[in-house]
């Protein structure tokens, strides 16, 4: 059977179990030991996959959480933990502090990354306090409920990810693993999950940990709230009645599963769980397309993604509005921390701007026809024209040079300053250029 031959590739084998348990011992030591030595309180939790075994194999990514006790005040939590966490940091093979909502510290420690999270030590959702907390607990719920179906979750995260629908990142806004392991627990096994990708939609809410009978306001109200956001799945977090699980995940990404499930269904493939690279030369599509790249790069202001990417989507959709206004068709957009790309029809326009004026024999006539410089009439209008300048990098360097268009606060400087390239990308956007151009990101058929 195929799904044997994808686990031969995916399932962690005895050797890399032991490796990894053996680097989580290494670890925890090391953390005890600086815990102790501090003279605070905290205890080493092990989260995510690895915790869960629901990890890859080659996956190399470990999640050790410092837990606080609840009587420890927030802004302590963030001070010491994050001291601890840098001195765990600095016993590793090397180190950084990383600051999301919540900073905390990556390091490596024999070629696996290690994330070092001080959190709270919660053991009920009404504890939580910070943004990380909820993991201890989707930990334990994953670990009492999966009950030897691991495999499942594992064929299931490497068909997400093989069909581009897995990560929960804000720039990716696919299933997390959490979501994975869930889905798994509700429905049974990766073939019953891929059955239901239409059914789950229709159903829209999974509450696999009966919040609607045991907290019926807070269930509604998270319900509610995220009907009213129109998220495509509402998975209420069975540790946490507050939270949809799937609140991440777009509309796109559960396309992707939707289609994908049903292609397989009917015509299944290794394919599926390791695609072939998609890769082409931009310049052709470019040329094959008789369309336009024009790309704008810039440096990025030092914030993390969560803040920076929905900001820079909002400027690329704030200066389409605008290239359009001007007369350019925009075929499409996309953008990442340091550019934003756009396909148009055109590079150049024409070099003129008409503009229908009042009826002529008003006082608003009398006004344009003063305003003007070049007016004639038609019927009982006035008409004038003005010369501007229609190649697009000017017309481009006007919209962004005057910030005349919306965008997030954060980025509207640096935009402003963009380079701005036409029909040509550095190295390192040329695949990204042509899966833009050929629509890959979201193709489904
Ligand atoms: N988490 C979450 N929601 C997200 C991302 C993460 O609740 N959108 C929590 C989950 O508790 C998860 C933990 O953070 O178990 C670790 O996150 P991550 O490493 O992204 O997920 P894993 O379950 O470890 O899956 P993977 O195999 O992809 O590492
Ligand atoms: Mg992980």
């Amino acid at each position: 059977m195929m799904l044997e031959e994808i686990l031969e590739k995916i399932k962690p084998r005895e050797e890399e179990r032991e490796r990894v348990q053996s680097i989580i011992e290494d670890l925890r030591e090391i953390a005890e030991r600086v815990i102790e030595k501090s003279g605070e309180e905290a205890e080493v939790k092990f989260v995510g996959s690895i915790a869960k075994d629901t990890y890859l194999s080659g996956d190399h990514d470990i999640d050790m959480f410092l837990a606080f006790p609840l009587s420890t005040p927030l802004e302590i939590l963030k001070s010491k933990g994050l001291k601890i966490a840098k001195s765990i940091g600095e016993r590793l093979e090397n180190h950084e502090i990383s600051y999301a909502e919540h900073p905390y510290v990556r390091g490596t420690y024999r070629g696996y990354q290690v994330d070092i999270v001080p959190c709270y030590n919660v053991r009920h959702w009404k504890e939580v306090r910070t943004a990380v907390d909820r993991s201890i607990l989707h930990t334990e719920w994953v670990i009492e409920n999966l009950r030897g179906r691991n495999d499942e979750v594992r064929l299931l995260k490497r068909f997400l990810k093989g069909i581009g629908a897995y990560g929960s990142e804000i720039y990716i806004r696919g299933f997390s693993g959490y979501l994975a392991e869930i889905l798994i627990i509700k429905f049974g096994s990766f073939m019953k999950v891929l059955e239901k990708s239409d059914f789950i939609l229709r159903q829209k809410i999974i509450d696999p940990g009966n919040w609607l009978k045991k907290e019926p306001e807070m269930a509604m109200k998270t319900i509610k709230r995220e009907v009213d956001e129109d998220k495509p799945l509402i998975v209420i977090d069975p540790v946490d009645p507050r939270r949809n699980v799937a609140s991440n995940l777009s509309w796109e990404r559960y396309g992707l599963f939707y289609f994908k499930s049903q292609e397989f269904l009917r015509n299944p493939s290794k394919e599926f769980f390791f695609p072939s690279a998609k890769r082409g030369n931009y310049l052709k599509a470019i040329r094959e397309r008789k369309t336009h790249l024009v790309t704008l790069l810039f440096k990025p202001p030092d914030l993390v993604d969560d803040i920076l990417l929905p900001q820079i989507e909002k400027s690329a959709k704030g200066i389409k509005k605008q290239l359009e206004l001007k007369g350019f068709r925009v075929l499409g957009y996309d953008y990442g921390r340091n550019f934003i790309m756009f396909e148009v029809d055109r590079i150049e326009r024409e070099n003129v701007e008409i503009k229908k004026g009042p009826l002529y024999y008003t006082n608003h006539g009398q006004r344009f026809y003063e305003k003007n410089e070049k007016v004639w009439i038609e019927g009982k209008d006035l008409w004038s024209e003005k010369n501007v300048n229609g190649f697009i990098v000017d017309v481009l360097e006007e919209i962004i040079s005057k910030g005349a268009f919306s965008s997030g606060k954060n980025v509207r400087d640096v935009i402003a300053s963009s380079n701005i390239l036409i029909d040509f990308v550095p190295k390192e956007l040329r695949d990204h250029a042509f899966l833009f151009l050929s629509r890959e990101k979201f193709r489904v058929k």
